[in-house]
């Protein structure tokens, strides 16, 4: 280490995973130290919330790193290593409408997949493209790491409209399953694990696992358990795991039937099977009710108590979560040049042996001071293939439509969707979605 200590802004400051990365980065700066930590967001009031219970746990643990936070994007974006994109553009709000506006039609409602996706996606692209201008202006050497969804869309905005910017689009997702792949071979955690995986994002296979130690090709003994299981785990393991993905991890033994020679992304179930997830919805009580129910309620409880207490001692992030580990690994390779390999949303250019170069697939990467290194994955089945055909022409015609502002490639976007059975039922949703979106969206014309 060359001593040097870092300066990381997170945008996106009220978060509900904000509190669990700053733990996570509290604990790791032996292996990544800092000198500041700055949150950023659009909504003072919800960033407050959160920003003064961090306020607390900075002066307990880790007084050295100097916290601040605020909305005004200079002094955000001034000084720093790494930009960590964590925003809901529309917050919950428009989550939930994402998500019962087309179960309204009888169309999956889901946050990254499905027109809901699509809409979401759709709104993140300004306000990202945003962010990555101020980086560029005010810290011109720092590098973002993304993960506000829908990342593939986001992707592939960056891709076109922010060539050579130094943003790295990733997704917590195949770290999920594959935590779970350890847990039923034994082993202790991802970590453990030695992967090939191809696809999108939210749309991916597992070619290979391996125990990383041994060499040990895993599968046989996952496609045994995962047939009848999926990915669920149960016990102590899933003892907080809310209902919604206990039914999610469940389900993956009917998309693994879909293809046995690989072990699919838990998100290919809105695909696979559209119909049982509409009919199992609730279109009056979705994923988000769920979150506002559960996660938020006790993010936001949680620091209250903590201001109320003036100590955040024993607090519930105390115990570590994958996601904000995740991120602080990845941040930790790029400042270090360690190489380390991780799934990214890139640019294909040969990653994918049978995808067009110029698709945004997800595969692993080799992350370094220079940013990723995609690696050659092979060729994809022709099953596959098809599907991620169609599922990224939908995600690049998203991002027609908010280079053109055309209400037409949006349409055809989601009129090619898997999820969506047909056109007309496409325009309903779409025409439903416009005037709520109307504050995020380009005017579609
Ligand atoms: P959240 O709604 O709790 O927090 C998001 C914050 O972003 C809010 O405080 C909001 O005010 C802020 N925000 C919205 N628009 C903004 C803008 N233009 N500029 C600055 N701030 C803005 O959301 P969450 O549930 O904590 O999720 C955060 C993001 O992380 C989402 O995009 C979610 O989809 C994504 N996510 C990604 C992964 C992954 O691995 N890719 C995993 C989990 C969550
Ligand atoms: C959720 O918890 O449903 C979402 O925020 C999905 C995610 O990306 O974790």
């Amino acid at each position: 280490m060359d001593g040097k200590k870092y300066s990381v802004v997170i945008a996106g400051g009220g978060s509900t995973f904000t509190p669990g990365f700053v733990l996570d980065l509290i604990k790791s700066q032996d292996k990544f130290p800092m000198r500041q930590l700055k949150f950023y967001d659009n909504d003072a009031e919800r960033q407050k919330k959160i920003g003064e219970a961090v306020k607390i746990i900075m002066k307990e643990r880790a007084p050295q790193i100097k916290f601040s936070y605020t909305t005004d994007p200079k002094e955000a974006f001034t000084d720093v290593d790494f930009v960590m994109g964590s925003i809901r553009v529309g917050k919950y709000h428009m989550r939930s409408l994402d998500e019962k506006i087309p179960l309204k039609y009888g169309v999956n409602g889901q946050e990254t997949t499905g027109p809901g996706g699509m809409a979401y996606g759709l709104r993140s692209i300004p306000a990202i493209l945003q962010i990555i201008d101020w980086m560029q202006e005010y810290s011109p050497n720092a590098w973002m790491i993304n993960y506000s969804n829908t990342i593939a869309i986001v992707a592939e905005a960056c891709r076109r409209l922010r060539p050579g910017a130094k943003v790295i689009n990733i997704c917590d997702m195949p770290i999920d399953d594959m935590d779970r792949m350890a847990a039923i071979c034994g082993l202790n955690s991802w970590h453990d694990i030695d992967f090939n995986y191809y696809g999108l994002n939210h749309f991916g296979w597992w070619k290979e696992v391996r125990n990383k130690k041994t060499g040990e090709d895993l599968m046989p003994k996952l496609k045994e358990y995962v047939k009848d299981h999926g990915y669920w785990v149960g016990g102590d393991y899933d003892k907080d795991t809310e209902a919604s993905w206990e039914a999610t991890f469940k389900k993956v033994a009917d998309d693994y039937k879909m293809d046995p020679e690989t072990l699919p992304n838990n998100y290919m179930q809105y695909y696979y099977f559209p119909q049982y997830e509409v009919a199992s919805a609730d279109p009056k009580h979705t994923r988000t009710d769920e979150i506002r129910e559960h996660r938020q309620k006790i993010v936001f409880g949680e620091c209250e108590r903590i201001v109320k207490a003036g100590t955040a001692k024993d607090n519930i992030w105390d115990i570590s979560g994958l996601h904000s580990e995740y991120i602080v690994d990845i941040i930790h390779a790029i400042a270090y040049n360690t190489h380390e390999k991780f799934l990214a949303n890139c640019e294909n250019n040969g990653a994918i042996a049978n995808m067009d170069p110029d698709s945004i697939v997800e595969v692993p990467a080799l992350f370094g001071a220079d940013g990723i290194q995609p690696m050659a994955t092979g060729k994809a089945g022709r099953f596959q293939r098809g599907l991620m055909m169609e599922q990224q022409t939908c995600e690049k015609l998203v991002v027609d439509a908010y280079v053109e502002h055309s209400y037409q490639k949006m349409l055809q976007a989601f009129a090619l969707n898997k999820t969506v059975p047909d056109a007309s039922v496409a325009k309903k949703i779409l025409d439903d979605m416009i005037p709520v979106n109307a504050p995020y969206w380009p005017e579609l014309k």
